[in-house]
């Protein structure tokens, strides 16, 4: 849609011409790629005003496709409740994703995740760079693989890199970690808990980066 151009809306962010609210208009009209044509709506970043912390996940998923909201749904559910532990405020967060529009297949009457592709990911990257650009977090933690790759480009493996504080291109400070819906997709009880209190203590080292300043 004219007006919605990813590299347009970036290029205004980064030359004070588009605060976010803009940019987070001129999103729900994105084309970029053709992920618009299954999905309900762009489901844009959201928190507050000037958050310190900008988590970054892979791309919403079946009820933020219908809510419009970022992380809402069973992975949204065990990310609250990790932030919790690690007492960190959802509310003083930024939560966004690195594809703004839900990939799915169907299965009967269900929609089921798909993996976006690294051109959809290419097609997305501005509006997370614009978002990043505005708010200017003092750390961005990136929730599994997609998000990573997205700032730390595709050679970046979250199991080798995990927790390590790293810079990008568009963020300075840099953390990442998996995704919480692998800990749902966890084999077994024991294994989802030891890989719950890991995540919670990758998320705690955040809020201790933080803390130092
Ligand atoms: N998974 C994500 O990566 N993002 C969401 O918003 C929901 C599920």
């Amino acid at each position: 849609m004219p007006g919605s151009d990813p590299a347009h809306w970036l290029d205004a962010a980064l030359h004070g011409e588009a605060d976010v609210e803009a940019v987070r208009r001129a999103a729900l009209g994105c084309q970029a790629c053709d992920l618009w044509k299954r999905g309900t709506q762009t489901v844009f970043g959201e928190g507050p005003a000037r958050p310190r912390l900008l988590l970054v996940g892979e791309q919403p998923g079946d009820k933020e496709d219908e809510s419009g909201r970022p992380f809402v749904g069973p992975a949204g559910r065990l990310l609250d409740a990790a932030l919790e532990r690690a007492r960190i405020p959802r509310g003083d967060v930024w939560v966004t994703n690195a594809v703004k529009h839900f990939k799915w297949k169907a299965r009967g009457k269900r929609r089921l995740h798909e993996k976006p592709s690294p051109n959809e990911v290419r097609a997305c990257q501005p509006w997370l760079a614009a978002e990043i650009a505005l708010l200017a977090p003092d750390l961005v933690v990136c929730l599994g693989a997609t998000a990573a790759q997205s700032l730390l480009g595709p050679r970046f493996r979250v199991t080798a890199q995990r927790g390590r504080l790293l810079s990008a291109p568009l963020a300075p400070r840099v953390l990442a970690t998996v995704h919480p819906s692998s800990l749902l997709r966890a084999p077994d009880a024991e294994t989802r808990a030891r890989e719950l209190d890991r995540f919670v203590a990758d998320l705690a080292q955040a809020a201790a980066l933080l803390e130092r300043g």
